[in-house]
């Protein structure tokens, strides 16, 4: 069984290949961890081997529901710090992914971002590395950026809604700039041993968008800007494939990375199963799995994934 297969990432060993995705359950409506979010967790930390927690914003600015978490102040650091002690108590490891949600659930404009101006973007770098330091504050093990999903790197990445004319828009490399400053700033900051994710939204799947050769460069880039896990999702079509619903429906995206990759990868998306999650990883699409929904449903799922699979 390759389930329950342990993978060293960086300077921790996760047990088995389980990660529950991010997923906005939501706390208080000023952002904090509920005493119920926690009990929420720790249930699904108990055989999973990664939790990547929900996204946090990194400031007013970016928050996109009214009951989102917060990482934008110091106000925050106690109630992550008892979630990020539940979810190690059950021998899991936990990741906090933050965002900036750009203006996505306000207004739906994906052209906000070419109005934003160079003080805007340093605010953004910012708040991202102000954000991260806070996550290591709280205990958590790393800090996830969130580059998918129709948010403000999402926009950025895309044609489709960047249409800037300076260093952030145009060419490849100056799509990927921002996500890449905020990688390299969110390293800087919090230093050489903690783990940097980016759950990057590899694809539109729209007519015009970001398009699949472009998978291997951006990969590469976020690597070589302090990267230690790429976690693979959808780009303006958000979590769900618009032509597949088969189990590891980015299977093509995780692939595409997993060549060009010299740290782990994550393919979330469609997968219920054990036996599915067991030949997504055989046949190579990923090195680690995100199940989300039907973790929603089953908070036992990781236990009786790896039962099942006990005997193969
Ligand atoms: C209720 C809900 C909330 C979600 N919130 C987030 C989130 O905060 N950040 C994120 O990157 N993805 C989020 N997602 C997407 C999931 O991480 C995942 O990619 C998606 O559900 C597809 O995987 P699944 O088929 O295993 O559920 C959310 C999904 C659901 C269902």
């Amino acid at each position: 069984m390759l389930l329950n297969k342990e993978l060293k990432l960086k300077n921790i060993t996760l047990r088995n290949r389980i990660v529950m995705p991010p997923m906005a359950r939501e706390g208080s409506s000023d952002g904090k961890v509920t005493d119920n979010l926690i009990e929420y967790y720790r249930l699904r930390a108990e055989y999973t081997g990664l939790i990547i927690t929900e996204h946090a914003y990194v400031s007013i600015e970016g928050k996109s529901t009214p009951k989102q978490l917060s990482m934008a102040d110091d106000s925050v650091i106690d109630g992550f710090r008892n979630l990020t002690d539940a979810i190690h108590k059950e021998n899991c490891f936990a990741i906090a992914q933050l965002n900036h949600g750009g203006k996505e659930r306000i207004s739906r404009d994906w052209l906000n971002i070419n109005s934003m101006s160079k003080e805007d973007i340093e605010k953004v770098k910012e708040d991202f590395a102000n954000a991260a330091i806070r996550t290591k504050k709280a205990g958590f093990d790393g800090v996830e950026i969130h580059a998918a999903h129709e948010y403000l790197l999402t926009h950025f990445y895309s044609p489709l809604a960047n249409k800037r004319s300076d260093e952030y828009g145009g060419s490849l490399e100056n799509r990927l700039r921002l996500a890449n400053e905020i990688l390299q700033e969110v390293r800087a900051s919090v230093g050489e041993d903690y783990i940097v994710a980016i759950r990057f939204g590899a694809y539109d799947y729209w007519e015009g968008g970001s398009k699949l050769e472009e998978i291997p460069i951006a990969v590469k880039s976020f690597i070589d800007s302090g990267a230690d896990l790429i976690d693979i999702s959808g780009g303006l079509c958000r979590s769900r494939n618009p032509y597949s619903k088969e189990p590891g429906y980015f299977k093509e995206l995780s692939k595409i990375a997993k060549d060009a990759s010299s740290v782990p990868v994550i393919l979330t998306g469609g997968v219920k199963k054990a036996r599915d999650a067991e030949n997504l990883l055989k046949e190579g699409y990923c090195d680690l799995i995100g199940i989300g929904r039907a973790m929603i449903m089953d908070a036992e799922w990781s236990k009786k994934a790896l039962k099942s699979l006990e005997n193969i």
